[in-house]
């Protein structure tokens, strides 16, 4: 026999089909040509996904006529909200410039100062994706070290094919790989050695679940990497957005490499990787001895051009502290209505990213964070949707800076409503 929280499941399901007919006969259609109907499976909810016609602000509106506040933005992404009229004005100018340039041109150095300049990197090179960053800056390390083993922490997501639980993904590029727990200071110490070429961490790990690492758990692995000669990489990718220097800067705590990627690049294709010039300057295409790095689109001029515009007009240190106040208020607001009532269930996370998860008490390590029942995360997305406002399925709110006030204290409200009319099911 179905278990209440299924029925309340099936029946919020099909609410959502009632609501979607015309979504449904997309779905269908998806899922002739593309497998699920799907291209990037993070996306897919159940029963299918809604199907956005545009976008615009911070509001999304799907091909049944809804409109919904969009607090995914694009899982980290999208920062400067949908078609910011001053990102759209810097693309329209790089399109009468040129695209697929081919060749060097001034745009690209201009973005690199941008960027160099905000995370205090020595050097950097770009890519078309954080994965790709991820990639280069541990296949920078194996160089530079002469060494091949990485060391990551269990559940971990820098990338498609760089996925962890309590080990590599299924998908993976084969990396030879340490597992550590995030946050376990003395048997993570142990762990590192001169074997290893590289330790790779997301100093707030978004994927799984928006849990930040301790400040005192960066500083031994900085220690411990510069002791045995390890190169230690920061993944911010995601967490670069939390501080106006990211969250490297914000803890005190200087990688060798760091990666970035989603927002950096005005919303376009972008992923990076930079950091200290002896390891960086390998990539040097006068030396003899350079390591190659290809990329048809890396200093593709859309990119580049979107790029300076968002991070020194746009998303500048001011608006990063003014959007990350946002998000710990509203974080501080979600807890309080969950602490009202006295369900399990909280948003972790920093500034303006964090994650509901149904489960209370301290969240350290991605294997906390599992234990909660995910049922209840896609009975609070199918609720919210009803409601006109859309959280990632997996729980992950990412404000842009089209949010407001106003959308804020809206979704709070929905989240009480939740918190009540599911109530019995919460303390289950
Ligand atoms: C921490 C982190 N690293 C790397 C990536 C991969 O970036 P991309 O999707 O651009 O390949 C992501 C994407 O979600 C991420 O969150």
């Amino acid at each position: 026999m179905a278990s209440p929280l299924e029925l309340a499941l099936a029946e919020a399901a099909d609410r959502f089909r009632r609501k979607h007919p015309k979504a449904a006969a997309l779905h269908e259609r998806a899922c002739e040509v593309l497998p699920g109907g799907n291209t990037r499976s993070v996306l897919y909810t159940a029963p299918f996904p809604i199907r956005v016609e545009r976008g615009e602000g911070a509001r999304l509106f799907d091909v049944d006529g809804h409109e919904y506040v969009d607090f995914v933005g694009e899982y980290s992404a999208g920062i400067y909200g949908h078609s910011h009229p001053r990102i759209r004005q810097a693309v329209e100018e790089a399109l009468r410039g040129g695209v697929n340039i081919g060749a060097h041109h001034a745009r690209e150095v201009a973005f690199a100062e941008a960027v160099t300049r905000r995370f205090e990197l020595d050097l950097v090179r770009f890519t078309n994706s954080g994965t790709e960053a991820n990639m280069l800056a541990l296949a920078a390390a194996r160089a530079f070290t002469g060494r091949s083993k990485i060391l990551v922490m269990k559940g971990a997501y820098h990338g498609g094919t760089l996925s962890f639980g309590d080990g590599p993904g299924p998908v993976n590029a084969p990396y030879d790989c340490v597992m550590a727990e995030l946050n376990d200071v003395e048997g993570t110490r142990r762990l590192i050695s001169t074997d290893l070429a590289a330790v790779i961490i997301e100093p707030m790990m978004g994927g799984a679940g928006c849990l930040a690492a301790d400040r005192a758990f960066l500083q031994m692995l900085r220690e411990e990497c510069s002791s045995h000669g390890v190169v230690l990489i920061h993944d911010e990718v995601m967490t670069s957005r939390l501080h106006p220097g990211g969250l490297s800067a914000h803890f005190g705590v200087a990688p060798d490499l760091e990666t970035l990627g989603k927002y950096v690049g005005g919303g376009m294709s972008f992923g990076a990787f930079g950091g200290r010039r002896e390891i960086m300057r390998r990539f040097d295409p006068s030396r003899p001895d350079a390591l190659p790095h290809a990329g048809t689109f890396n200093n593709n001029t859309l990119t580049m051009t979107a790029g300076v515009v968002g991070l020194t007009e746009v998303f500048t240190p001011a608006a990063c502290v003014e959007l990350n106040e946002r998000g710990d208020r509203l974080r501080q607001a979600l807890n309080g209505a969950f602490a009202e009532r006295q369900v399990p269930m909280q948003a972790a996370g920093m500034g303006s990213l964090m994650t509901v998860h149904p489960l209370k008490g301290r969240l350290s390590s991605p294997a906390d964070a599992q234990k909660g029942d995910k049922r209840l995360k896609g009975l609070l997305f199918l609720d919210l949707l009803d409601q006109g406002l859309f959280i990632a399925e997996r729980g992950l709110i990412a404000l842009s800076l089209a949010v407001t006030d106003e959308d804020c204290a809206r979704l709070v409200a929905a989240v009480r409503r939740f918190v009540e009319t599911r109530h019995a099911l919460l303390m289950q």
